[in-house]
């Protein structure tokens, strides 16, 4: 009897992996969620000397749990050896907030980590890693990692904020009455922090008479414009204020749709959110690490630029074609921004640069 080729085993390194996230993500990952059912996996598992004996507990359960996909575990307090030959990083490794504490409170301990590991993953790691970081302050962690390892593509380096996507169509779909996947493109603009901007404007759900604008669905647009918002921006506060820690089912399952839409593909007429590094788009300035609606097809992720509905692709060219004829300039359709869209978007967009001085000089001050 034979039995199909197996696909070869990737290597996933997770930092920080003794700790809550961790301990929910590992399973996930061994199970195909992440990268498929077909697709073997070899976790290398990193933490710091302190949380070493918990780390073997981690390994001791792996082995226990006799997981099919699971072809070998390294559990490590080593950087380099963590990092050689991965493929798929998933930086957890920090220190998170605790309740009153904003994200970036947990800055100065947090970059600095940032700064170590990026040379090591720029050093040891395959040359087309793909890097997820989730430890806060998630996007200039990211924005660091990208700053100390210039060997890294920066297209292979984003940070988490579809747990942010994902509360948003949770909170919709509570409002509606209806499953999580019925509803689609919400998008989280900006900072995984509480400057974030949940954006309902191209969100749609499905209904008996086919998909229809969240908007034309709720007629409360005092409840979408306050309530709404607000929710999604203090969940990760409300998690840490209810459960006296912070969100990490929640945050592992989040990581594993993050990596399985990049790597596997987002479905057809479905974007999803992603801190990646700003190219520019929708003026958001280029090198901030910025979560925008996403597609990916091919391992690679795109910033979405326009609704390809036919209506609206044929009212583009419609418009287009008459600026031509008044020869004005022919602009790329990007999606519709409105001004309350645009103040929202500016002011995380503001908070991000704070951010990055800020991280700049607590690296200058720890040389
Ligand atoms: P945790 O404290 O339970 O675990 C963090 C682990 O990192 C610990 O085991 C710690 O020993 C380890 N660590 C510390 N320094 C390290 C280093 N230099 N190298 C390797 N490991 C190191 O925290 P958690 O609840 O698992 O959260 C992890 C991070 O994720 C936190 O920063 C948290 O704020 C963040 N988070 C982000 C999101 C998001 O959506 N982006 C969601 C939830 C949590
Ligand atoms: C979350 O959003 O749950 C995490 O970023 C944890 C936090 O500090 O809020």
């Amino acid at each position: 009897l034979y039995k199909d080729a197996e696909k070869e085993p990737v290597t996933i390194l997770i930092t920080g992996a003794a700790g809550q996230i961790g301990y929910a993500l590992v399973p996930m990952i061994a199970r195909g969620i992440m990268l498929g059912q077909d697709q073997p996996v070899i976790l290398h598992l990193l933490d710091i000397e302190p949380a070493a004996e918990a780390l073997n507990g981690v390994k001791m359960e792996l082995i226990d749990s006799a997981f099919p996909l699971l072809k070998g575990i390294l559990a490590t307090t080593d950087v380099a050896e963590a990092c050689e030959g991965v493929d798929v990083a998933i930086m957890l490794g920090g220190f998170p907030r605790k309740d009153g504490m904003e994200r970036k409170d947990v800055m100065s301990k947090n970059v600095a980590i940032y700064k170590a590991q990026a040379s090591a993953l720029g050093q040891y790691a395959s040359p087309n890693c793909k890097v997820l970081v989730v430890a806060n302050p998630a996007n200039t962690n990211a924005l660091i990692l990208k700053e100390f390892a210039p060997s890294i593509p920066e297209k292979n380096i984003t940070c988490l904020t579809r747990l942010d996507h994902n509360r948003a169509l949770g909170q919709l779909a509570e409002r509606l009455n209806v499953f999580a996947t019925d509803v689609k493109n919400v998008i989280i603009w900006g900072n995984h922090s509480s400057t974030q901007y949940p954006d309902v404007n191209h969100a749609t759900v499905s209904t008996c008479r086919g998909q229809k604008p969240v908007r034309q669905i709720i007629a409360d647009k005092n409840w979408l414009d306050t309530e709404f918002i607000a929710t999604v921006q203090q969940r990760g506060a409300a998690i840490i204020k209810a459960r006296k820690l912070s969100s990490a089912l929640s945050a592992a399952s989040a990581a594993c749709d993050h990596m399985r839409d990049w790597v596997l593909g987002t479905r057809k007429g479905t974007w999803v959110s992603m801190g990646v590094c700003s190219d520019g788009s929708y003026g958001i300035e280029p090198g901030l690490f910025y979560s925008f609606p996403v597609t990916c097809a091919k391992g690679q992720w795109s910033i979405v630029q326009g609704d390809c509905a036919p209506s609206t692709i044929f009212m583009w060219c419609m418009i287009n074609l008459r600026n031509f004829i008044s020869s004005s300039i022919v602009t790329m359709a990007g999606l519709k921004i409105d001004e309350f869209s645009r103040s929202k978007m500016d002011a995380t967009e503001e908070e991000l640069k704070l951010e990055r001085t800020l991280a700049r000089s607590c690296l200058n001050t720890q040389l």
